[in-house]
C-alpha cells in the first residue's frame, strides 16, 4: 500500500477526471479508483454510440464565456473560472493533443443587463492578457445593443475527456465501469479487493462527482440543451444573446471536431428526444447571425443532433465534505450546471483540498 488512504471517485465526467488528475499530482502513488456508469469513448464519438443525455460532459460545446457577477455564487464561480482558464491556456500550449485551444471569443447582446454595464475595456475577466474590450456601436451587428471580444479557450470535449482518462490510467489509476444504485455502494469492499481493513467502509474516501444523477439532493434539476454538431469549422467562439433570453452560439471543436451550433437552455425540461423544430431554428439563427460562417442553412454539413441535460444545482456546485456514519467520508463535487468545463480545474483543486485531511492522516 502507498502512504495515502485510497480514494474512490464516482463519476468519469470532466469533474471526476480533473479531480483525479489533481489528486495524482498532489499525492504521488495514491491509489485511486474511478467508478462510473459512463466513461469517455474513443473520439470521434459516432451517432450509433450516442452517450447518455445524463453524461453531460459528452454534450458540452465547450467554451469559456467570462461572467463576472455581483452575487456570491457568480463571484465565486468567477474565481474558479479564472483559475481554470490559467490551466487550460497553459495546456493548450504544452499539450495541444489534449484538445484544448486558445481562441477569440465574441458576444453580442440584444439587451443590456446590469452585470454587463460594469465591464470595461482593458480590465481582464478571463485572465491576464485576455485583451477584453467592449465593442464600439458601429461594430455591433443589427439588433445588438452591446458586445465584447476577448481571448478565451475552447475544448474538444471527447478528445479532452479521453486524454484525461488515458493520463489517469498511465499514472496508475484504476477504472471500474459500473452503475451504482446509491453512493453507499462506492464503499463496497469488492472495489478494493486488496484492502487490509476489517471495516472496509472507513478504509477509503469517496468523492461524489456524479453530476446530478443520483437525484437525492432536492436542490438539483436539469437544464436541457439541444445543439447541432456540424462538420464546418468556424474560427472563433461566438454567442448572441436574444431579448427573449434564448441564445445562439458557435463553438468550434479543436483538432477537426467540427463546430457545435447551439442551442437551447430549458430549465426543468427532462425531454431527451431530438426536436426537429428546434434543430431547424438553431441552424436558421446561426446562418442569420454569422453570414461569414455559412451563407445559407443548406451549407451546414450536419454530423449529429445532440441532446444533453446539464446537472444544475440551486446556489451552484456542492463542494463539501460529509460524514455518512460508520467512518464513511464523502467529498462532494457535483452540480456544475452549464459550467462544468469552465470551473473544472478550480473546482477540482477545491475538492482535492477537502480530500486532504482524510488521505494524509491515514495510518495504513
Ligand atoms: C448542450 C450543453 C452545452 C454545454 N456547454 C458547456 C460549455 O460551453 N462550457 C462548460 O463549461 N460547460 C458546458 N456544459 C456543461 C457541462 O457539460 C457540465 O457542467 C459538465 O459536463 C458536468 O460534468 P460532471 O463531471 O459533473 O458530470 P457528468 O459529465 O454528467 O458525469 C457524471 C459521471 O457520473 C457517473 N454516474 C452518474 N450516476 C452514476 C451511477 N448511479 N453509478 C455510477 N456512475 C454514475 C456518470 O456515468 C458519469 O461518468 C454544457 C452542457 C450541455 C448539455
Ligand atoms: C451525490 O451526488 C448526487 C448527485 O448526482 C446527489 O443527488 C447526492 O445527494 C450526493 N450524495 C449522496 C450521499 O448520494
Amino acid at each position: 500500500m502507498g502512504k495515502f488512504k485510497p480514494v474512490v471517485i464516482v463519476g468519469a465526467g470532466v469533474l471526476g477526471l480533473t479531480t483525479a488528475s489533481v489528486l495524482q499530482d498532489k499525492y504521488p502513488g495514491i491509489q485511486i479508483t474511478i467508478v462510473a456508469a459512463d466513461v469517455p469513448l474513443v473520439p470521434p464519438v459516432a451517432e450509433r454510440e450516442r452517450p447518455s443525455p445524463d453524461y453531460a460532459s459528452m454534450w458540452a460545446g465547450a467554451h469559456l464565456r467570462p461572467t463576472p457577477g455581483a452575487d456570491r455564487q457568480l463571484g465565486d464561480e468567477h474565481f474558479l473560472a479564472r483559475r481554470t482558464a490559467a490551466v487550460m491556456k497553459s495546456l493548450a500550449r504544452s499539450n495541444p493533443e489534449s484538445g484544448v485551444q486558445e481562441v477569440d471569443g465574441r458576444e453580442v447582446m440584444e439587451y443590456l443587463p446590469e452585470d454587463k454595464q460594469r465591464l470595461k475595456t482593458g480590465d481582464s475577466y478571463v485572465g491576464a492578457d485576455d485583451q477584453f474590450r467592449i465593442l464600439e456601436a458601429h461594430e455591433i451587428e443589427a439588433g445588438g445593443v452591446w458586445g465584447c471580444e476577448y481571448k478565451t479557450w475552447i475544448v474538444n470535449v471527447h478528445v479532452y475527456c479521453r486524454w484525461l482518462l488515458t493520463n489517469f490510467i498511465r499514472r496508475g489509476g484504476n477504472v471500474v465501469q459500473r452503475r451504482l444504485n446509491s453512493l453507499d455502494e462506492a464503499f463496497d469492499p469488492s472495489l478494493f479487493p486488496s484492502s487490509p481493513s476489517s471495516s472496509p467502509s472507513s478504509s477509503w474516501l469517496v468523492v461524489n462527482c456524479s453530476g446530478r444523477n443520483f437525484d437525492t439532493d432536492e436542490k438539483t434539476n436539469v437544464i436541457r440543451g439541444q445543439t447541432v454538431l456540424v462538420k464546418n469549422t468556424y474560427h472563433k467562439t461566438a454567442t448572441r444573446h436574444n431579448k427573449d433570453d434564448t441564445w445562439s452560439f458557435l463553438i468550434p471543436r479543436p483538432l477537426g471536431g467540427g463546430t457545435i451550433v447551439g442551442g437551447t437552455k430549458q430549465h426543468g425540461d427532462w425531454g431527451t428526444e431530438i426536436r426537429p423544430q428546434e434543430t431547424a431554428e438553431i441552424l436558421a439563427a446561426a446562418a442569420k447571425y454569422w453570414p461569414d460562417f455559412v451563407s445559407k442553412v443548406e451549407d451546414f454539413e450536419v454530423v449529429m443532433v445532440n441532446v444533453g441535460r446539464r446537472p444544475w444545482r440551486e446556489g451552484g456546485m456542492r463542494i463539501e465534505r460529509e460524514e455518512l456514519g460508520k467512518g464513511r467520508v464523502v467529498v462532494h463535487g457535483y452540480g456544475a450546471g452549464a459550467r462544468g468545463y469552465e470551473l473544472s480545474w478550480g473546482a477540482a483543486e477545491r475538492i482535492a483540498g477537502l480530500v486532504d485531511a482524510g488521505v494524509v492522516s491515514a495510518k495504513l
